[in-house]
């Protein structure tokens, strides 16, 4: 076979994938969620790629450990912020970008709309810092089309806690990924409004999807959202 020279055109896939995120509070239910998507677009024969934020590749899960783990203590929210960004440049670099290149379709838990929401929100850091730093880490990536999942704020992070417990006796772990379920509710109502906020300000990427249903009317929901984005 003959091998490539530099002048060759890079061959690269006729059509980009789509970039489809998922956000909402902790236990709002969207990774059940990007799950029954998922295996909904494979069965329509679309080639998936699931993954998460802080994570998604060995160097990101590990910036995740150091982020989720309520051992860690006193990190400063200019550290959180910049761990997500961190985390996120090696995931787009390894797992998004040949994805989307590769035609594929991607379905990512957060991006940086939550770090909009959490550092931006939750911690009062502001949007315009996390804007610019997502322009400076990611250039001009963005989801085709962000799914919000809208929930009520105790609700969920009741949900998340029961969940993040259950785990932790089950496994007997010395570590956990609860350290922002320990934050007050102050916070979380600071983190949805700030998602609301996103909503409003990018209508055309944002579907704001009600979350209190069943798992099969949110997955109707987010069904005709998504093709409804896509089409548009
Ligand atoms: P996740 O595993 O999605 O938690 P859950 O399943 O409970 O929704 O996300 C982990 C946590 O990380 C979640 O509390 C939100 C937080 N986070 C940020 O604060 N900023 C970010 O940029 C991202 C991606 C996540």
């Amino acid at each position: 076979m003959r091998q490539l020279c530099y002048d060759d055109p890079v061959p690269t896939h006729s059509k980009r994938g789509k970039f489809i995120t998922f956000e909402g509070l902790d236990g709002s239910g969207k990774s059940t969620q990007l799950e029954k998507l998922a295996g909904a677009l494979r069965a329509e024969g679309s080639t998936v790629v699931v993954t998460r934020e802080p994570g998604g590749t060995p160097l990101a899960e590990k910036i995740r450990g150091i982020l989720l783990d309520s051992a860690t203590r006193s990190l400063a929210p200019m550290a959180e912020l910049t761990l997500m960004f961190a985390a996120r440049a090696q995931h787009i670099r390894e797992v998004i970008e040949p994805a989307l290149e590769a035609g594929k379709l991607v379905l990512c838990d957060r991006f940086t709309d939550s770090t909009e929401a959490y550092q931006g929100g939750g911690r009062e850091l502001g949007s315009k810092i996390v804007l610019e730093l997502h322009r400076i880490v990611c250039g001009d990536l963005q989801p085709d089309v962000t799914i919000l999942m809208d929930s009520d704020v105790a609700a969920s992070v009741a949900r998340a806690r029961r969940r993040n417990q259950a785990s932790e006796s089950a496994e007997n772990k010395s570590s956990d990924e609860n350290r922002f379920e320990r934050e007050s509710r102050a916070f979380f109502t600071r983190v949805r409004d700030s998602y609301l906020a996103i909503a409003r300000r990018e209508p055309r990427r944002v579907a704001l999807v009600d979350a209190r249903g069943t798992i099969a009317e949110t997955h109707e929901r987010v069904m005709q959202a998504v093709r409804k984005k896509l089409k548009g």
